[in-house]
């Protein structure tokens, strides 16, 4: 089996909506409760059983970096205190992954940050988190979900996918397809765009930032235009793969915040903090 090992998350971008906090503080690192957003996404990833995190970066964002890595002096003054277990869940996360870094050198969209991650990724299948979409769940993980999807279908690509009021859905790269035979959440997509005005779209299908991708995408993004708003998509990378039938959509389960949005991180704050 065509095993996946390696989670990417490409958080090159500069969270200009959370201005002026992102002027220093990459928007990755904002708190939910006390961990940063990044936290919850690589907590996914290992949920799903993948310690090799790759991380597509800008030179802005050493801190993300740096919370990976052990803090000697903090722990060595905390460590006979009341509170020497708060780094626990960090440390474990330092000593269980792998981390490594690239950098994107030009911001030309999250098609092309994932092609930067190429030398990172090597030649097999691999997850994408994108860390602003916060999921929580009871069950197994959105990504554990998908990678249960994958081991069926390891030729395809796979995205998740949410119905999203119509009104929303110009924020989304939105799907159409087809009901994989007796199943209610998965389709085999025929076809998807990015950003499309809600009047043109053919569902309310939205995908979100979870995405397993085969190796074959790199070759396609390498040939792939730049689309809306002049940045190389993704959307419509996978467009090429849907056209040979190697990309499914997956209704998950469980429940999005999207923390890219002030309200987003406020409604994700006070549902843990109200389950804490
Ligand atoms: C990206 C993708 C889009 C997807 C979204 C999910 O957009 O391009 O297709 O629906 O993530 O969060 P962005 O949010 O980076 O504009």
């Amino acid at each position: 089996m065509n095993r996946i090992n390696k989670c990417l998350f490409p958080v090159a971008g500069f969270g200009t909506r959370f201005l002026p906090v992102t002027k220093s503080t990459p928007k990755e690192m904002l708190p939910i409760l006390t961990k940063p957003i990044i936290q919850y996404g690589v907590e996914e990833a290992m949920s799903a059983g993948l310690t090799n995190m790759a991380m597509v970066t800008n030179k802005y964002k050493q801190s993300i970096k740096k919370y990976f890595e052990p803090h000697a002096y903090i722990e060595s003054s905390i460590k006979d205190t009341a509170i020497k277990s708060l780094l626990d869940e960090v440390n474990y996360i330092s000593r269980r992954c792998d981390f490594t870094y690239i950098e994107q050198k030009e911001r030309l969209g999250l098609g092309h940050a994932i092609y930067t991650a190429k030398p990172l990724i090597g030649n097999e299948s691999f997850a994408v988190i994108l860390p602003d979409d916060l999921c929580i769940n009871n069950g197994n993980s959105v990504l554990a979900q998908m990678i249960e999807l994958y081991n069926q279908h390891p030729d395809s690509c796979i995205v998740a996918i949410e119905e999203v009021p119509m009104s929303e859905l110009h924020k989304y790269g939105v799907i159409d397809g087809e009901l994989i035979e007796n199943s209610i959440d998965t389709y085999r997509v025929n076809s998807m765009f990015e950003k499309l005005d809600p009047k043109d779209a053919p569902t309310n299908l939205a995908i979100i930032g979870r995405y397993i991708l085969t190796p074959d995408i790199f070759n396609v993004l390498e040939n792939t235009s730049p689309g809306k708003n002049g940045e190389i998509q993704i959307t419509d990378a996978l467009m090429i793969l849907a056209k040979q039938g190697k990309v499914i959509a997956y209704k998950f389960q469980g429940t999005r915040y999207d923390c890219g949005s002030v309200k987003g991180v406020i409604e994700a704050t006070s549902h843990l903090y109200s389950n804490s």
